[in-house]
């Protein structure tokens, strides 16, 4: 069943019920939280006793505080505990109902007279009408919480902050028969049944979290269940749980999990330590999945898969957020925050620790050309835009917004750059000490760093700069040869940002080697430190002018600038024996064409020059026996067009589109009989998950898209037969991708017989909706409207908004379009989608709030646009903080 029909969800247009939980909330004046003003709290709760009566529009809850007075903190009086939205039914303290407590805003504030006391607080939430999916809310008939980041006080009253550490016990009763399974953190310790049809539930967790790791789920779910016995000995029961007739589809999740445990204990030697692990699958869901103490939640795309259903991009997705989860145990959990600013300490490190998870399960470096691409396309506009900051920031309005590209891949890169400077073994002294020094703690970025020091043996004073700068370094190569020496000139500049506008020279750890032209091969690759503004390195032993490789492995997460001959890049596509660096080569190429042709320093014969270049370098990629079809697809897949952008101070969309689109029209002509002889290949290639095969897989498509790009006709009869014949979701999902590109009557056909054959399975649906929005088609604006009107659509469902409106709005073709009409749709979007789910509208602004970057006719249309959306009153925080900084 579909979610759109569900009658418990709120109407589209929301005629705004006047429910608990799905109004917009009230104007507030900008707040501005700053990570200088942190206070220890005054009060702290060593135990917390919730009992829960569920119901799916009204539950009820009973929260139990045992608070003491922190010996630490400012030794006031006033207990005040947060809340949002609720209101308290009633208040007790030891035992009594009292009357003198007060809201302050949403805060509910009690004046305490002892060191120690019970506080009671009863309050009541409508979960169905929890729309913005933030506390406890209904999805699809059960029931389930989240509570990163301020979610937990949406469902009661309580100091909800990172460093107040309790631990729980839960109860929760409710029909047997809407929720046959009652699920919490930690291990179930008692349960029964009462006479009314209603049963109940006793969690414990032993250890003290924060009240953001909470959890509950409540409903009619399976379970795939398998043990692991940990290196210690303990036997962990393992389940992922799924709504009745999707158990089929958890292997790979359970597969993954089991790898996880068993990767982290070998290589960050961290043991699990519960009896029980719990993962539940939930479809309504604003984030990817959620770390909550042995019971994690998970969005259903990141646990469901078959090949049926599943592309193999997504089975690597599931297991990396299945991994990332997994190891917030120690990194989150174990050790957790000790307030907002310090995000990255638990996001950055965990990503880090999935990044190299995912190596080792898969290709090392496909996985590491993955992530930079992931970086460069997400983090890098984000670091040069109006809501750049730190890895660690220095104030914010609404913390949600600061999940952000910057704190998860930026801060896995700084930390990783500590890995590559220590060297692995000696980064596990420091990542044992860390967890040592701090477990049971809520700790700083600072903390992490002083434990990678003390513990690896580096001085880190300068590198800390890393977490108070913004911005992407931009590190500018000079390379001179005389006699037998080589002198490499390296000069860095960290570009003003928001509120940052001097810099200092940062760090900067680069992997590098010199190769001889003549041979092909180098003498030892060197880890040199750019610490200062500018500064040189000299090499000895070389009688000829060397090719320099830097970066390599993409060491530090900089921008090089090096002017470089054409004939270099290819040699070191050719030859390069660091695979990052041979497809950097291969980037460098297509990028300094494309850049060139944009900014119209291309003439005709400059023009056939860089194409014959680039034609010569992927015609060897193409033919190489060498490389695996995994890397080979990486190798044959352009810069995107928003990197392209990244290397100009303004840049005029439309050409860039146009500029790419020629480039891959004159390859795919260029090289037709290679492309055909390589899809044709690929093609003959059975079904497994083998690498060898999941790389045949990932040609077929690539090789079609330039086929395609070429040849359209060509390229529709082939993505028609290669979908027709699919017998996975991958060659399915390509083939149907390039036939959404091209006019052609195949389009019509594969997509009414995708629907068809999909219809009730919502996360194929989501596929359905954001391949078509994000086609290269002259006529997506008008299939996107069309789209937004279908009976499958639905403002409820993030997955839903997300696969229609998040493909639209990275889609150059619809956002871009040159009427403003993009932008407008996205505008709108933004506008109706605050008040049901202001979490995934903010997540909308960013792609508007690039105007500067942008041609001035363009530009003005998309200011515009966030002028008109600041305009509009009872805007959320969310969407406030975001549009004012973008046009700020
Ligand atoms: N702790 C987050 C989930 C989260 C983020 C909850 C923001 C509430 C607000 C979780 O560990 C996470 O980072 N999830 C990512 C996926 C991960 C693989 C990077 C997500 O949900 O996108
Ligand atoms: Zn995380």
């Amino acid at each position: 069943m579909d979610i759109a029909s569900r009658p418990s969800e709120p109407a589209e247009n929301a005629q705004l019920a006047p429910e608990l939980g799905n109004t917009a909330p009230p104007p507030v004046a900008a707040t501005v939280i700053r990570r200088e003003d942190y206070q220890p709290p005054a009060w702290l709760v060593p135990e917390v006793a919730l009992d829960f009566r569920l119901g799916l529009d009204a539950s009820h809850i009973v929260a139990r505080l045992s608070v003491v007075r922190n010996p630490a903190g400012s030794g006031e009086s006033t207990l005040r505990l947060n809340g949002d939205q609720i209101a308290p039914l009633a208040v007790r303290v030891d035992g009594r109902e009292v009357n003198d407590w007060r809201l302050d805003g949403s805060d509910l504030v009690v004046e305490l007279t002892g060191d120690a006391h019970a506080v009671e607080v009863e309050t009541a939430v409508n979960p169905a009408a929890n729309s913005q999916l933030m506390g406890l809310y209904a999805s699809g008939g059960m029931l389930c919480t989240q509570c990163e980041a301020e979610g937990f006080r949406r469902i009661t009253f309580f100091p909800d902050r990172p460093d107040v550490l309790s631990t729980y016990t839960v109860r929760m009763s409710g029909e047997k028969a809407q929720f046959p399974i009652l699920l919490a953190n930690g291990n179930c310790t008692a349960s029964g049944e009462a006479d009314d049809g209603t049963h109940w539930a006793e969690w414990h967790d032993p250890w003290p979290k924060p009240s953001y790791l909470f959890a509950l789920v409540a409903g009619n779910l399976t379970a795939n269940s398998a043990r692991f016995e940990t290196m210690g000995g303990r036997q962990v029961a393992l389940n992922i749980w799924v709504r009745p007739g999707d158990e089929d589809r958890t292997q790979h999740a359970m597969n993954s999990l089991i790898n996880s445990m068993k990767w982290d204990e070998e290589t960050f030697g961290r043991e699990y330590d519960l009896d029980l692990f719990n993962i539940v699958a939930v479809s309504d869901y604003n984030m990817g999945a959620m770390e909550n103490k042995g019971l994690n939640i998970f969005n259903t795309r990141y646990v469901l898969a078959d090949p049926d259903t599943a592309t193999d991009g997504d089975y690597d997705a599931v297991e990396g957020v299945i991994g990332h989860e997994y190891f917030h145990n120690w990194s989150g959990n174990r050790v957790t925050c000790r307030d907002w600013f310090q995000l990255s300490l638990k996001e950055g490190f965990t990503v880090l620790r999935d990044q190299l998870f995912s190596a080792d399960m898969g290709s090392e470096a496909v996985k590491r050309i993955e992530d930079v691409r992931i970086l460069r396309v997400g983090q890098f506009p984000e670091d040069s835009g109006p809501l750049a900051h730190p890895i660690r920031p220095d104030s914010y309005e609404e913390i949600s917004n600061f999940y952000t590209a910057t704190v998860y891949n930026k801060g896995a890169e700084v930390i990783r750059m500590m890995r590559t400077m220590a060297g692995v073994e000696r980064f596990r002294k420091g990542t044992d000490l860390y967890f040592d020094r701090h477990d049971g703690e809520a700790a700083t970025c600072e903390d992490f760093v002083r434990a990678i020091e003390d513990g690896a043996g580096l001085d880190l004073a300068q590198f800390r700069l890393w977490y108070s700068q913004a911005g992407t370094p931009q590190v500018c190569a000079e390379v001179a040869h005389s006699g037998t020496q080589v002198v490499l000139k390296l000069t860095q500049t960290v570009p003003a940002t928001p509120g940052q506008p001097d810099k200092q020279a940062m760090p900067i750890p680069l992997r590098v080697a010199l190769f001889d032209r003549a041979t092909g091969t180098h003498s030892g690759e060197r880890l040199i430190v750019l610490d200062q503004d500018s500064q040189t390195f000299t090499f000895d032993g070389f009688a000829a002018p060397p090719v320099l490789s830097i970066n390599r492995g993409f060491s530090a997460p900089v921008a090089i600038d090096f002017a470089r001959e054409k004939a270099d890049l290819v040699f070191l596509a050719a030859h390069d024996d660091d695979p990052f660096a041979r497809y950097e080569a291969m980037q460098g190429l297509v990028l300094q064409h494309l850049v060139a042709g944009v900014s119209g320093r291309l003439d005709d014969a400059a023009r056939a020059e860089g194409q014959a270049a680039i034609g010569e370098a992927l015609g060897a990629i193409i033919a190489d026996p060498a490389i695996d079809d995994l890397m080979r697809g990486e190798l044959m897949i352009l810069p995107a067009e928003s990197y392209i952008a990244e290397q100009l101070p303004v840049s005029d969309p439309g050409l860039i589109h146009a500029e790419r689109e020629a480039l891959k029209a004159w390859l795919g002509r260029a090289l037709a009989e290679p492309l055909k002889a390589l899809h044709d290949r690929a093609c003959a290639v059975p079904y497994s998950r083998e690498a060898a095969a999941r790389g045949a897989r990932k040609i077929k498509t690539q090789a079609l898209v330039l086929i395609a790009a070429g040849d359209p006709a060509e390229g529709a009869a082939r993505a028609f037969a290669q979908y027709r014949a699919a017998d996975t979701m991958t060659d399915r999902q390509g083939a149907l991708m390039v036939l959404c590109n091209l006019d052609a009557p195949e389009r019509e056909t594969a997509l009414a017989d995708f629907h068809d054959r999909y219809r009730d399975n919502a996360l194929v649906l989501d596929k359905w909706f954001s391949l078509q929005a994000g086609a290269l088609n002259p006529k997506v604006l008008e299939h996107i409207a069309a789209l937004a009107q279908h009976p499958d659509f639905t403002m409820t469902n993030p997955n839903r908004v997300r696969a229609l409106y998040m493909a639209a709005a990275v889609n150059p073709r619809a956002f871009h379009d040159e009427s403003g009409a993009g932008y407008r749709m996205i505008g709108d979007l933004i506008r109706r989608l605050d008040p049901i789910n202001a979490q995934t509208a903010a997540r909308f602004v960013p792609s508007l709030g690039r105007w500067r970057r942008v041609e001035p006719v363009r530009a003005a249309m998309m200011r515009a646009e966030l002028e008109r959306i600041a305009a509009l009153p009872g805007l959320s925080r969310d969407v406030r903080e975001q549009v004012s900084k973008s046009l700020g």
